[in-house]
């Protein structure tokens, strides 16, 4: 008889990326039968012998995982662009490919960065609250005034596949200035949007909307801190799409109190789920969402596809759709 290979799940999955799984007629597919996540024990003993592991950002895979693994480990395909759930260094030690889902994300996740940036900067939840609370008096001309994008400078840390399609989308809304950071000048990439590659500090300064799309790496851990926030205008609005920890959420909290920023809007927080009685949730300029970027029905169908395609094309020693290099 043939030898399966074992596949281990980390939870249920979008219909396409598991009917992939479920066609693969040379694995032998188990999974964590639930829309929660994984318990590190249940992790540990599904993750036991497989070959090859699809997991999710919430999964953490660090060494104690990848040891409670063992040495058939092959593939880990992450459902998700961003991989800083994966001890990368310990994983190419053992020679396991990775498998990613960059690009598939990109247009959906613009798109709720700018749904965001509209909601925080004209102040959306705060006006549908008077709405209800009968504090919609009158038009007043002072009352709920916002700031609007039009002959405003933009401010982009990271343009990668996604800060660039939020540049894109916002270039009709009359942006008249694009600045943006990284490791290093993106000329051909920032040609489009004539965008000018500046320090963070001046990014920082010069900015009327500030949006963080970067990775999150050692170097940006905490990159958005007392002193970025200190630079910014006091009429800027700050928006997180990348990953919580980019964010002091301490300093955060003290620019959004203290009038060192106008408002913020938070997709990704620190820790996810964000508890209930954090002071953030208490301030009417910061808006938080439930990390949902990339949730729409077709892009989480067409992500958990493109998970399971690189899965078992790293098990079956093809070239992966989309390998980590
Ligand atoms: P890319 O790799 O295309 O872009 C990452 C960007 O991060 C690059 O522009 C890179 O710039 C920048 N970057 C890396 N290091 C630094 C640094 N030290 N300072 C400033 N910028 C830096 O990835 P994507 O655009 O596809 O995705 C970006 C991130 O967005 C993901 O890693 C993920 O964390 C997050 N994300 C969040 C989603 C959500 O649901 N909220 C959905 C999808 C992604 P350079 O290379 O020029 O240095
Ligand atoms: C990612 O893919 O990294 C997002 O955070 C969720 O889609």
């Amino acid at each position: 008889p043939v030898r399966l290979m074992k596949v281990f799940v980390t939870r249920r999955i979008p219909p396409e990326g598991w009917a992939a799984l479920a066609r693969a007629a040379d694995c032998e597919v188990e999974h964590w039968d639930s829309d929660e996540p994984i318990p590190a024990k249940e992790l540990e003993r599904g993750v036991a012998g497989a070959h090859g592991l699809l997991c999710l950002l919430t999964d953490r895979v660090d060494k104690r995982l990848l040891d409670a693994a063992g040495s058939n480990l092959r593939v880990i395909s992450t459902m998700s662009v961003g991989v800083d759930h994966l001890a990368l260094e310990e994983i190419k030690k053992r020679g396991i490919r990775v498998g990613y889902t960059p690009d598939v994300l990109t247009d959906t996740t613009a798109e709720l960065a700018m749904s965001l940036l509209l909601t925080t900067c004209r102040r959306l939840p705060e006006a549908m609250e008077e709405v209800k609370n009968g504090g919609w008096s009158s038009w007043k001309p002072l009352w709920m005034c916002g700031y609007g994008l039009t002959q405003s400078t933009v401010g982009i840390i990271g343009l990668g596949r996604i800060g660039q399609a939020i540049a894109r989308r916002l270039k009709p809304f009359g942006v008249q200035r694009f600045l943006y950071t990284g490791r290093q000048p993106r000329p051909q990439e920032a040609a489009e949007f004539q965008a000018e590659f500046v320090s963070t500090p001046r990014l920082a300064a010069e900015s009327d909307f500030i949006i963080v799309a970067c990775s999150l790496t050692p170097a940006t851990k905490g990159l958005c801190n007392k002193d970025f926030f200190q630079q910014m205008k006091s009429t800027a609005v700050f928006v997180n799409i990348s990953r919580g920890e980019v964010v002091n959420q301490d300093d955060l909290y003290e620019a959004l109190t203290s009038g060192q920023i106008a408002a913020a809007g938070l997709d990704v927080t620190t820790p996810e789920p964000l508890p209930t009685d954090h002071p953030l949730l208490t301030l009417k300029n910061c808006v938080i969402l439930p990390h949902i970027g990339s949730a729409t029905y077709g892009t989480r169908n067409t992500m958990s596809l493109l998970a399971a395609n690189n899965l078992l094309a790293g098990l079956r020693g093809e070239p992966m759709p989309r390998e980590l290099k």
